[in-house]
C-alpha cells in the first residue's frame, strides 16, 4: 500500500530546508506591492505562516513597524530565519498551522495574516482559509502570494504544478468584502479583507 506524503507537514518541508533548498527572493517589487496593500503596522500584530527562512516576517517587522510572528512547521527554517534576524525581531514558532491549537499563537487575532508561497501546499485548502479567518481581526488583510498555474512556459509538469488552478484560486478568494489583486509575472497577490 502506498501512502502520499502530505506536503503541509514538517515531514515534507524539514528534509528539504535541512538540505539547503531556497525560494524564490523576495523582491523590491514585491515589497512595493506588500507596502502599498498593508500600510504601516503602527505595532499592530502581523503573522506569517509558513515563513521560511523569514524575509517577508522580517519585513512587516522591521520596514513596516508591524509585531510580527513567523510561523513555520519546519525547525530547521526557523533556525536559518532567526540567524539572519538582526534583532530585536518577529517572534519566531514552530507550529503545524493545519494541526496545531491556534491557542499556541502569541496573539488571539492579527491586524494582517501572510502566506506567501504557502497556499498551492496546503492539502485541506478550506480548512486552511478557515482558520485563517478565525485569526483575522475585524477590518484586516489576509495577503496571500502564490504562483498561478499555466503562466510558465516549461512543460515540466512538475513546475506546472508549482501554481494554484482557477478552482484554488475561487475557493481563496470567496467570501470577503474586499478583493483586490496584483501580478508579478507567475505570481499573484490577493488582498482579501473579511
Ligand atoms: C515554498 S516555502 C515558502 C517559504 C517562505 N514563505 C518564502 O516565501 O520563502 C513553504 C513554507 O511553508 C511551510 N509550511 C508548509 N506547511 C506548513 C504548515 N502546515 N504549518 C506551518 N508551516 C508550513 C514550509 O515549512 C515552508 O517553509
Amino acid at each position: 500500500m502506498t501512502t502520499t506524503k502530505s506536503t503541509a507537514s514538517a515531514a515534507y518541508w524539514e528534509p528539504l530546508w535541512a538540505d539547503g533548498r531556497q525560494y524564490r527572493q523576495f523582491d523590491e517589487a514585491e515589497q512595493r506591492l506588500i507596502d502599498e496593500n498593508l500600510g504601516p503596522g503602527r505595532a499592530r500584530p502581523a503573522l506569517d505562516i509558513g515563513s521560511g527562512a523569514g524575509a517577508l516576517a522580517r519585513h512587516l517587522h522591521h520596514v513596516l513597524g508591524y509585531r510580527a510572528t513567523g510561523v513555520d512547521c519546519s525547525p530547521s527554517a526557523l533556525a536559518l530565519a532567526a540567524a539572519q534576524d538582526p534583532g530585536p525581531g518577529p517572534d519566531w514558532r514552530c507550529l503545524d498551522i493545519t494541526t496545531d491549537s491556534l491557542t499556541a499563537l502569541p496573539d488571539p487575532a492579527y491586524a494582517v495574516i501572510t502566506c506567501r508561497l504557502v497556499y498551492r501546499w496546503m492539502d485541506d485548502k478550506a480548512a486552511f482559509i478557515n482558520r485563517v479567518r478565525h485569526l483575522l481581526a475585524p477590518g484586516g488583510t489576509f495577503w496571500v502570494v502564490t504562483e498561478i498555474a499555466g503562466r510558465r512556459t516549461t512543460t515540466d509538469l512538475a513546475v506546472q504544478g508549482l501554481g494554484i488552478t482557477p478552482a484554488d484560486a475561487e475557493l481563496l478568494t470567496t467570501g470577503w468584502s474586499v478583493v483586490r489583486t496584483a501580478d508579478l509575472d507567475v505570481l499573484r497577490c490577493y488582498a482579501l479583507r473579511p
